[in-house]
């Protein structure tokens, strides 16, 4: 495994590659990452990863410089996994002296963790273009975990022909339900235990949906009532919308995106699932 920093490095490494996955990172892996690479060497020959806690995507008074990193287990894991090529940045190796351009993707990224995060979005898109303009992959792989943020980069690679596929991986799970996040570590004991609310609230949607609910209003309220009635749960939004534009439903629904973000002690956790599809991973 190669694990280079500037620019011209990958360049140079990725020319030597054929049909490349790529799995963008800012770190401290999980098996969700990991799920990213397996899927990743299942549908090409190569696989590359980066790892870059990037700093325009992170708001006033967020977590950057608290952010957990781990660096030299992060590339344990991805030689173990069989990645081929990792591109580890400094800063200014993204950004170098005078870089002025920035990737609004317009309305599927002003709502949800957009409205809540002013310029997330602006910074996620950034990044991906940049890693995407220098890695020049064939598909880019990103877990349906973050999922309005699949929603924007399937609409950023689309628009500016940035990759030929976005491949969306189904969300992995704690055996209890809870999402697999870099941020579950800050959890303290009590407030781990209390974030398999996000799973649950979940769950009692898909129930009252495979049950025949279409109310968008009352399926919504569902999975509400349940985050509500855990005293440590905060919730910033409860969520049903279409999945592919991310406004809000109203009336009866076939297809729908229930999501949300919940704070719970430290973390701002997020979670979802589309409620017409299978979801076995939620269980
Ligand atoms: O999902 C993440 O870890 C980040 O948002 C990403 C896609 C690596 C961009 O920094």
């Amino acid at each position: 495994m190669k694990v280079v920093t500037t620019r011209a490095e990958v360049r140079e490494e990725r020319a030597a590659l054929g049909r490349l996955g790529f799995v963008p990172t800012m770190g401290y892996l999980h098996d969700g990452h990991l799920s990213l690479v397996r899927e990743a060497r299942a549908r090409s020959e190569h696989v590359a990863a980066s790892i870059f806690v990037n700093p325009t995507q992170f708001g006033p008074g967020e977590d950057l410089a608290s952010y957990p990193r781990d660096p030299e287990r992060d590339l344990a894991l991805l030689e173990e996994a069989g990645v081929d090529l990792v591109w580890l940045p400094q800063p200014g190796d993204v950004y170098p002296s005078g870089f002025a351009t920035s990737v609004e993707v317009g309305d599927v990224a002003d709502v949800l963790e957009g409205a809540s995060r002013p310029g997330h979005f602006r910074g996620v898109a950034t990044v991906v273009a940049i890693l995407l303009g220098v890695v020049r992959p064939d598909l880019l792989l990103v877990g349906q975990k973050d999922l309005q943020q699949s929603v924007v980069l399937r609409r950023l690679a689309a628009d500016l022909s940035l990759v030929d596929e976005v491949v969306v991986c189904p969300t992995g799970r704690e055996p209890d339900g809870l999402a697999l996040s870099s941020r579950n570590a800050y959890l303290d004991e009590e407030d781990r235990r209390a974030a398999t609310v996000l799973s649950r609230a979940l769950r009692a949607g898909r129930a009252a949906y495979d049950a025949g609910e279409r109310d968008a209003e009352t399926l919504r309220r569902v999975i509400r009532d349940v985050v509500a009635a855990e005293p440590r749960a905060e919730i910033d939004y409860v969520s049903l919308a279409d999945p592919e534009t991310l406004v809000e439903l109203q009336g009866p629904v076939d297809r729908a995106a229930a999501s949300m973000a919940v704070r719970v002690g430290r973390p701002r956790l997020l979670d979802n699932t589309l409620l017409h599809a299978p979801d076995p991973g939620l269980g």
